[in-house]
């Protein structure tokens, strides 16, 4: 009989082959610092006997094991429930959804917000029930802007990287076209690009949304929390009104789980009745939304961003001085290596010195530009902060890097 079926024994060897084969290693606690297991597969893991600071999470505000945050959760799901237990329109809908949204819409100045179950699922909903003719997406933008725009009939164009004058004449060419003048046109990009740390040049982009006509939406899933007022570079720069979608995600600064969208009330009706990963999705769980409201407010009223952005500012100087190269302009360090097999070789040197900040690699990165991405928190002491650079001072010179 014919074999219709999948080697998938020969993909794992492959990838193996390429070193790109990527497991799982768990963690006792979500936290600046935790006990790590070797990856065990199926197997049990066993944690090992020293603790490693963690400088690779997106929990930029280390509000994961805030007490506040955790009592928020606790609360939600003794006098809610643990889960939503169906979609919103069903009967998933809660009070504590309605107050997170009110919150987000606060914080990034809209008329409302609505809350989806995950970032990816809030970038695949908004862009698909939107139906734009044609986007304009950043080459770096976030896998699930990319998945959106796959599962729309919209035509995708790419520009440039953060590059406006690369857009721009995208735009032209496509204006130019028989059907340019009716066409809906969206442009969607990452605020804040989670393996580069660059930031998107937003109000440039809104010029030339506005000299053609088109929308832009922004994706703060690593930005939300962490500028003006708890809000993300779009409320830095001020451009809330001349952005018609706010999207991001709760999973990071906000240190829980699921994805949001902001805008006018219109937008945020037309998605409760046309996003199909909203639609046809159970609500967020009530716990999640609690947590992140709490981690919301800490966000917006405390000195937790300012710690954030004082261990970055360290961080960056310290690196540099050593001789790294790091990129970016946001509290994202990526750290340049090149060679794979080097970057590999220095996050092996850091976790050797119980530091962990995983080699980023192709295909997430394009070959010969593998790097080590730090994402320090603010709930990283000045301690840690020299530990973390003891560790690439070391680990770098061992390998010949620095
Ligand atoms: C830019 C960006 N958008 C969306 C997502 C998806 O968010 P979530 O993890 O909540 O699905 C992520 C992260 O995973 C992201 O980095």
């Amino acid at each position: 009989m014919e074999d219709r079926g999948f080697d998938l024994e020969a993909r794992l060897e492959r990838l193996e082959d390429a070193t790109l084969k990527r497991s799982l290693s768990p963690v006792d606690r979500v936290a600046e610092r935790g006990y790590f297991a070797a990856p065990a597969g199926g197997g049990l893991p066993v944690l090992e006997s020293d603790e490693a600071l963690v400088f690779a999470a997106n929990n930029y505000l280390g509000l994961t094991d805030d007490q506040r945050v955790q009592d928020a959760a606790r609360q939600a799901a003794a006098t809610v429930g643990t889960g939503a237990g169906a979609s919103r329109l069903v009967t998933g809908d809660t009070m504590v959804h309605h107050d997170l949204e009110r919150l987000l819409a606060e914080t990034k100045g809209t008329e409302r917000a609505l809350a989806f179950s995950s970032g990816y699922a809030a970038n695949v909903g908004t862009i698909t029930a939107l139906e734009p003719d044609v986007i304009f997406s950043d080459e770096l933008n976030h896998a699930s802007i990319i998945d959106g725009c796959r599962l729309t009939s919209a035509e995708t164009v790419v520009y440039d990287h953060c590059d406006a004058s690369s857009l721009r004449s995208k735009l032209e060419a496509r204006a130019a076209t028989a059907d340019g003048a009716s066409e809906s046109w969206l442009i969607v990009t990452d605020s804040v690009f989670s393996m580069d740390g660059t930031v998107a040049p937003l109000t440039e982009l809104c010029d030339l949304a506005e000299e053609f006509g088109a929308w832009v939406m922004v994706d703060e899933a690593h930005a939300t929390g962490l500028y003006a007022n708890g809000g993300g570079v779009v409320q830095a720069e001020g451009l809330e009104d001349r952005i018609q979608i706010q999207l991001g995600t709760l999973s990071k600064a906000l240190a829980s789980q699921g994805g949001y969208v902001a805008g006018s009330e219109a937008l945020i009706e037309c998605l409760v009745n046309d996003a199909r990963s909203f639609v046809f999705s159970t609500g967020l769980a009530p716990p999640a939304a609690a947590a992140a409201s709490e981690a919301l407010h800490i966000a917006r009223h405390s000195d937790a961003r300012e710690r954030l952005w004082e261990n970055v500012a360290h961080l960056r100087d310290g690196l540099e001085s050593m001789g790294y190269t790091v990129v970016g302009d946001s509290q994202i360090l990526p750290v340049l290596v090149g060679d794979r097999q080097d970057a590999l070789a220095l996050a092996d040197g850091l976790r050797e010195r119980d530091v962990v900040a995983p080699a980023i690699r192709p295909p997430t990165v394009p070959e010969g530009t593998s790097r080590i991405r730090v994402a320090p928190m603010a709930t990283h002491d000045q301690d840690d902060i020299v530990t973390c650079l003891e560790a690439f001072r070391a680990a770098g010179e061992d390998i010949g890097l620095i």
